[in-house]
């Protein structure tokens, strides 16, 4: 690829690969091993547990099992809410680094919380991590938007994308019975997390600050161009910093964005709505319903346990291979394209699923009903798993990307949370109609995308903004 260099991999590896590892492993790596970790709660963790019943039966159990999967997503919120101020302060690098310290701190408690028999240790551990991957969702998509050529933008961004696939497997793969999924195993594999920060903490210090910080924010001129042409790994980087002294001189008018600002800005008002939209779409897609509850719903369409883990595999293997093409496909078909393949394919597999679900007496229709269900995820690949982390950071300036990405982070993952918690109760009222809910949703967001959301493929984000202002 053009524009690309080892360096520039070296600094994209270094920050996305270990960041977003948290934000996927996390997300995924209480699905597996649910019923040993129960048993723990149930047995010994917990006082007035009721052992007659099975685990997943007894209501304490459930409730505080409920709670330590939900409360990553509080954590989430409250990651994406410091956010702006994180970046600002510390820089991208800086935020990053610095976020490691939460991630030892919560491998801690969550690997010793057998040890202690406490599940108040497995609890705050989730919220830490949580916040981390708040953060992480926040400071790496713009860390990398900010290194990178404009041609590569978008490529780069899916990267974050790409590896929370990755690690959504890895940890359903390590927490298979025959790996880490056991009684004894289980601490391990909740500690694993502290690996890759401690990758980070080792690589990331050898690349450069965002050189836009260094210069917009910092009005450090020659550490800025030091920092690009190491990335660049030429000393011709003439034409960006020039860019980057253009943007600046208009800086010096419209200095940095508050929260308060960022909403009472008429000029910023359609690009954070945006912003805010495609990160609700995301979300209120449905992807997780079938992330998280894929072997249920496999095993109501009659596969057998084990099959229903295989093929929930399946699923997240497919969800990484479809990420890969996305991240080729996203400079040349664009990110509005891939917005819109992505959730009309989503439109379709949610609406064949209600039909097939008219008609489960004919033993054939389960089969359709699992191809389906692995269809919506691959197209939640094309677009709308990637696009909306990277695309929040092409739509503002230096001085308005990170109130504007601390806001679309937070409603990621507060939307995230609310699918979290509503789709089981939803589906004991709704049974399989809560996917006509999804389908209506998906429908709302295919018009606004379609009518709101600008191409911002090959474009500076000056003239990105400058679109915006003459719309107005
Ligand atoms: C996106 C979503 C996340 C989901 C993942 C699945 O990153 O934000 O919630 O689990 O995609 O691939």
């Amino acid at each position: 690829m053009a524009g690309m260099n080892p360096r520039l991999a070296f600094a994209i590896v270094s920050s996305a690969c270990w960041s977003a590892f948290q934000h996927g492993y996390n997300t995924g790596v209480l699905n597996a091993p649910q019923a040993i970790m129960s048993e723990w709660l149930q047995k010994e963790a917990l006082t007035g547990t009721n052992v007659t019943l099975p685990a997943k039966d007894d209501p304490k159990v459930t409730t505080v099992w409920s709670i330590a999967v939900a409360i990553y997503c509080v954590g989430g919120m409250i990651g994406g809410v410091i956010t702006g101020v994180i970046a600002d302060r510390f820089g991208r690098k800086g935020g990053l680094l610095l976020n490691n310290g939460l991630v030892f701190i919560a491998a801690a408690l969550q690997g010793c919380a057998k040890l202690a028999n406490s599940s108040e240790m497995l609890i705050v551990g989730r919220l830490i991590i949580g916040v981390n991957s708040g953060l992480n969702a926040g400071l790496t998509p713009m860390y990398l938007a900010e290194i990178s050529p404009v041609s590569l933008r978008g490529s780069i961004g899916t990267v974050y994308q790409l590896v929370i696939t990755i690690t959504i497997l890895l940890s359903q793969v390590l927490g298979l019975e025959s790996v880490l999924g056991t009684d004894g195993g289980w601490p391990l594999l909740l500690a694993l997390a502290a690996i890759p920060a401690l990758i980070q903490c080792c690589t990331l210090p050898l690349c450069p600050e965002s050189p836009k910080y260094l210069l917009l924010n910092k009005g450090a001129e020659l550490h800025a161009q030091r920092a690009l042409n190491w990335l660049r790994g030429d000393v011709a980087v003439h034409a960006e910093m020039e860019e980057m002294h253009q943007e600046a001189e208009k800086n010096k008018i419209s200095k940095k964005v508050t929260l308060r600002e960022l909403f009472r800005n008429r000029q910023l008002r359609q690009p954070l709505l945006i912003a805010m939209v495609v990160m609700v779409a995301q979300q209120l897609s449905g992807i997780n319903a079938v992330i998280f509850f894929s072997t249920d719903i496999f095993q109501s369409a009659n596969l057998s346990e084990t099959q229903s883990q295989y093929a929930t595999l399946g699923m997240g293997a497919m969800n990484v291979v479809m990420t890969v093409i996305s991240l080729l496909l996203v400079e040349v078909a664009g990110r509005k394209t891939l917005l819109l393949t992505g959730f009309t394919g989503m439109l379709f597999c949610t609406v064949a699923l209600c039909v097939a679900n008219l008609y489960t007496a004919h033993v054939w229709v389960s089969y359709v009903c699992i191809a389906l269900v692995i269809l919506f995820v691959v197209m939640f690949a094309v677009g709308p798993g990637s696009i909306p982390w990277f695309l929040v950071t092409e739509l503002f300036n230096q001085a308005a990307r990170p109130a504007a990405s601390s806001v679309a982070v937070t409603i990621n993952w507060t939307a995230n949370f609310i699918v979290g918690l509503s789709f089981l109760p939803l589906t004991l009222i709704l049974g399989s109609n809560t996917f006509v809910i999804f389908a209506i949703l998906q429908f709302i967001f295919i018009l606004f995308i379609a009518f709101k959301v600008p191409e911002t493929k090959n474009k500076t984000i000056e003239e990105i903004t400058a679109m915006f202002r003459q719309q107005m």
